[in-house]
């Protein structure tokens, strides 16, 4: 397209995404400073008309009632205060004020609501400065509270003390914490079968189970069978505070500064925090430990297998559900990460902890979906999180990657990941090497530029991004595009990459050139779209690359897993990687360099393409003319995102497919289509044969689908079409349990061990479900 296209349509994307909330950012910035100077008037007027009664400090008299934290104060706009006012209650002692100037009586107003919003809201007198530094020093609040990422996460998070709380509340609390203990922080000491005690908050409760967090930051996941007593400490841990009136002004007025965090990075200053209530260092990733999950696919190999083995093919048919935790949203796609008993899990701009044994909630974090999103963004589709450090990082529908802290479930910092905007959104479950996090983004299929990204995991300070596209002269694979760069042009990143330490590389899939199925300004091969790209993880540079369908029109993402195993291949030792793509062909590639071990197809419908080459471009079939449209179109959409696992046992590799073709062009064929057929596969990766396979029966509605987990007790999980949760002998495929949810499962399994019990969790509907074998 030309650039002027190119101008019209960022501006139309520019419109979509950020202009509907242009004018109350402006309003918001400029008319700031005109409210600030409306309520220091209407302070002005108060002192000299109203204080005598009602107290200097607003707080009432003898006289008069107090006027902050006054509910029938704050139920009244500024407009029936402003008329309250200027009628007065004379019989009841309140005179009327009609006398006073309208400006007068409207500031006055003004300030008398403001008294009752938001302490950010409020003219606070005081010194912030001194504040903050009474907070950090003397008062030693950072002992037990974080603010912007500094600070210790006992406690409450207050980074957005200020537009949460009144002054009067934020007072109160602070002079009489015994009376207004926050819910989820109330100190129990409880006291164990064994005869240990406990002693910290219950952040979650029930009669079947207490979830505490000890005073050190850890959380202890009890089961009422474990507990003799709970004594409940009605006091706060926090003391009463012990200050100067000037002190408590100050220190008020640099709470009620702080409104919450705002996208960009920490200040390094603000990051330089006591150590972390409860690290998660980066070798428990590396070599998680036996029943952790510690990353979207369990490891960062990629590979969803898992060495567990409590649960096997000799007791697999008493599985039965042990908890659900359900999420208000539908069509969940996410992995659960567990680590130490607790398990993460998220949805649309969700994220919660929960009990990994009882599915009980201990902390939740949640953000309204945003508005003019496209594609599956816009769904409310979200894959995972992560887990690192002290902290869970996120992603959001608009395309922002959120560090929540572990302990408090609270926001530390958000970055916006593009750095304009275009159709980006973001439903990737982001991925952790070293002390990086990396994510990339969705919207391919609409226009919008690709790259992954990544960041410390400390501060969201940027370390590198990687375009998937050329964009100007002299970038690798320009000279794949035509005439024009390719600024849009889709290449998108929405699949968790994998990681090998030993060559130290980061792979990531790329997904489909835009337009989609309109070449006409896109000549050549459309590098780096339907790739796996090999990438230097500490700074973004790529090491080689391979792709899967150049010239892409049939919407072939390759963004299916990116699977490394280590084996002996074909008589040698070999760093494999394993890769069943959209287009209908398996692949096995040496990830030292790329080179390309073996293609073959796993379909029966696939017209394409008659093999892959051995330079690995595909060797485009000739169709006879009486070829229909839909029989030019084969496959569609063969393999998907979702997990495959390999099994060392078996040396097979596991994955659901889908026979299926699709209308290319715009006539219709007019000939009855051959119905979707959906298969579980198991194929050799020696030889790329399918060894096995289970047709899946029931109409494919959704052309959406579960993935597979295999486990060392020689089991492969999946979930079928019609909404079956099912374990197969990874030998043969013979089904040996299976669970009914009766909805279309679009989530990838996972297992862990807590308590030295093995489970296996999946995500189906609005519902994770979590499976275990009976207790003895
Ligand atoms: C002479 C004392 C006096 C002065 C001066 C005075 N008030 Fe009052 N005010 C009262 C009394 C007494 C009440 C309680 C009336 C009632 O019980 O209905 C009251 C009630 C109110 C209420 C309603 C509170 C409630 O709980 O419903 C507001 C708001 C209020 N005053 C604002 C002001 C403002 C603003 C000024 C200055 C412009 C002011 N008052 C000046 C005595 C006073
Ligand atoms: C020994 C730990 C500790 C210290 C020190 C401490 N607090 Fe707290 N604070 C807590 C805990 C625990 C809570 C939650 C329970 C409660 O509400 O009492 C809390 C609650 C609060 C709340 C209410 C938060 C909410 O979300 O409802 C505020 C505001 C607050 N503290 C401010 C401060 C300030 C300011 C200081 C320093 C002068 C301070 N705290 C010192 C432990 C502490």
């Amino acid at each position: 397209m030309d650039s002027g296209t190119l101008r019209l349509l960022r501006g139309f994307c520019f419109s979509l995404l950020i202009a509907p909330f242009l004018p109350a950012l402006l309003l918001s910035q400029n008319g700031q400073g005109a409210q600030q100077a409306l309520l220091q008037n209407g302070s002005n007027v108060y002192t000299n008309n109203c204080s005598g009664c009602h107290g200097a400090d607003t707080l009432g008299t003898d006289h008069a009632p107090k006027l902050t934290g006054n509910p029938n104060v704050r139920r009244r706009s500024v407009e029936q205060l402003r008329s309250f006012l200027e009628a007065g209650a004379p019989a009841a002692g309140m005179p009327a004020f009609a006398s006073l100037p309208a400006q007068r009586l409207d500031a006055v107003a003004a300030y008398v609501n403001s008294l009752n919003a938001p302490a950010s809201q409020a003219i606070i007198p005081g010194d912030a400065a001194a504040g903050s530094e009474f907070f950090w020093g003397k008062g030693n609040c950072g002992g037990c509270h974080m603010v912007h990422g500094r600070g210790s996460a006992k406690g409450p998070d207050l980074s957005d003390a200020g537009s949460r709380m009144t002054l009067s509340e934020m007072k109160n609390v602070l002079l009489h914490p015994d009376e207004h203990i926050t819910a989820g922080y109330e100190l129990v000491t409880v006291t164990l079968r064994d005869g240990k005690e406990l002693k910290g908050f219950a952040r979650g409760r029930t009669n079947f189970g207490l979830q505490l967090q000890d005073l050190d930051g850890v959380f202890h996941m009890l089961q009422s069978r474990e507990i003799v007593r709970v004594a409940e400490d009605k006091h706060s841990l926090m003391k009463p505070l012990d200050a100067t009136s000037d002190q408590i002004q100050n220190l008020s007025a640099y709470l009620s500064q702080l409104t919450g965090i705002e996208p960009g990075p920490l200040k390094v200053a603000d990051a330089d925090s006591a150590a972390p209530l409860e690290d998660f260092p980066f070798s428990r990733i590396l070599d998680p430990r036996p029943g952790d999950w510690a990353t979207y696919n369990g490891q960062l190999n990629g590979n969803r297998y898992s060495d567990l083995k409590q649960i096997n093919i000799s007791n697999v048919r008493d599985l039965a559900l042990k908890w659900i935790f359900p999420m208000p949203h539908f069509g969940l796609e996410s992995t659960p990460v567990v680590a130490d008993g607790v398990m993460y899990v998220s949805g649309n701009n969700q994220a919660y902890a929960i009990d990994a044994l009882t599915g009980s909630q201990i902390w939740k974090y949640s953000r309204q979906p945003t508005k003019g999103l496209v594609g599956d963004a816009s769904l409310g589709t979200n894959r995972g999180v992560a887990i690192y450090g002290d902290k869970i990082f996120m992603v959001t529908d608009n395309a922002h990657l959120l560090a929540l802290n572990r302990v408090t479930g609270s926001l530390v910092w958000e970055v916006i990941m593009p750095e304009e905007p275009e159709h980006y959104g973001s439903t990737i479950s982001p991925l952790i090497v070293n002390d990086t996090v990396i994510a990339g983004v969705s919207g391919g299929d609409w226009g919008m530029r690709g790259f992954i990204v990544c960041y410390k995991a400390d501060t969201g300070e940027m370390v590198w991004r990687h375009w998937t596209l050329p964009a100007k002269r002299g970038d690798p694979g320009i000279e794949t595009w035509g005439k024009e760069p390719p600024l849009l042009a889709g290449g998108s990143t929405w699949l968790t990459g994998t990681y090998d330490k030993e060559t130290d590389t980061l792979f990531w899939a790329t997904g489909n050139p835009w337009p989609d199925r309109d070449d006409r300004n896109r000549p050549g091969d459309n590098l780096f779209t339907d790739c796996v790209l090999a990438l230097n993880p500490h700074t973004g540079e790529l090491k080689w690359y391979f792709q899967f369908t150049p010239h892409d029109t049939e919407d072939r993402d390759a963004t299916e897993p990116p699977v490394l195993v280590d084996t002996v291949y074909h008589g040698k030792p070999r760093k494999l990687l394993l890769h069943a793509d959209r287009n209908g062909f398996f692949y096995v590639f040496d990830r030292t360099n790329g080179e390309l071990l073996l293609t073959k197809t796993f379909l029966h419908r696939v017209n394409w393409a008659t093999g892959i080459g051995a330079d690995g471009r595909p060797k485009l079939a000739v169709l006879p003319p009486s070829a229909s449209n839909r029989e030019r179109g084969c496959p569609d959409n063969a393999a998907n995102w979702s997990s495959t696992a390999f099994s060392p046992t078996t040396r097979l590799y596991y994955l659901m497919t889908l026979e299926d073709c699709h209308e290319i062009g715009s006539r219709p064929s007019g000939q009855s289509a051959e119905p979707s057929e959906r298969y579980m596969r198991a194929i050799s990766i020696d030889t790329g044969e399918v060894a096995w396979e289970i047709p899946q029966r029931g109409p494919v509605i959704l052309k959406t689908w579960s993935g597979v987990l295999a486990t060392a007790g020689g089991i492969v999980f999946y979930g079928d079409p019609n909404g079956a949760f099912v374990a197969v002998d990874e030998r043969k495929g013979n089904t040996l349990w299976h669970f009914d949810t009766n909805v279309g499962m679009k989530a990838s399994p996972m297992t862990f061990m807590v308590d030295g019990k093995q489970f296996v969790a999946v995500a189906a509907g609005s519902v994770f479900l979590c499976f275990g074998l009976p207790s003895p």
